[in-house]
């Protein structure tokens, strides 16, 4: 996947004096079904979390707390957003390294996921996602 596929996607957002509500419904906001979520959050200040890249999944990150940086790499092109609003979410398709740091005090960050937990799906090595990355082209 090229990184031009990777997008912020505006999610609804019902205002309301009493709070806002914002909801994600897969295969209808975002393009895959939801099968995973996951958080981060007591993120130390300075730490970085990500440095990996996965073969198939399909996730969409979400600022839900404070505010944080991705960094995505397509093995061509790098490009930075820092999410800081809990009603866009970052979409990534496949065989997009990423790593997130700059992460402000209680910063969360929320995950959704296309698929379950698989160690055999992530590229570790960023010199082995590269040459997968020729491989595909
Ligand atoms: P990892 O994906 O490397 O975290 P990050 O990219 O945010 O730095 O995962 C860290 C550890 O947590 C690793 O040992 C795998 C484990 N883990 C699960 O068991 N299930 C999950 O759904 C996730 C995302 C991670």
């Amino acid at each position: 996947m090229s990184i031009k596929e990777c997008k912020l996607i505006q999610l609804p957002k019902i205002t309301d004096p009493r709070g806002n509500l914002t909801f994600i419904e897969g295969n209808h906001h975002i393009p895959f079904d939801i099968k995973r979520v996951y958080y981060l959050y007591d993120v130390p200040g300075g730490a970085e979390r990500g440095g990996h890249a996965h073969k198939q999944l399909q996730q969409l990150i979400i600022g839900i707390s404070g505010s944080f940086d991705v960094i995505l790499d397509d093995g061509h092109e790098k490009r930075r957003f820092h999410m800081s609003r809990s009603y866009y979410g970052l979409y990534l398709g496949s065989m997009i390294w990423r790593e997130l740091d700059n992460f402000s005090s209680a910063s969360v960050c929320m995950v959704l996921a296309s698929t379950v937990y698989e160690e055999s799906d992530y590229y570790r090595d960023y010199q082995e996602f590269l040459e997968a990355v020729k491989i595909k082209q």
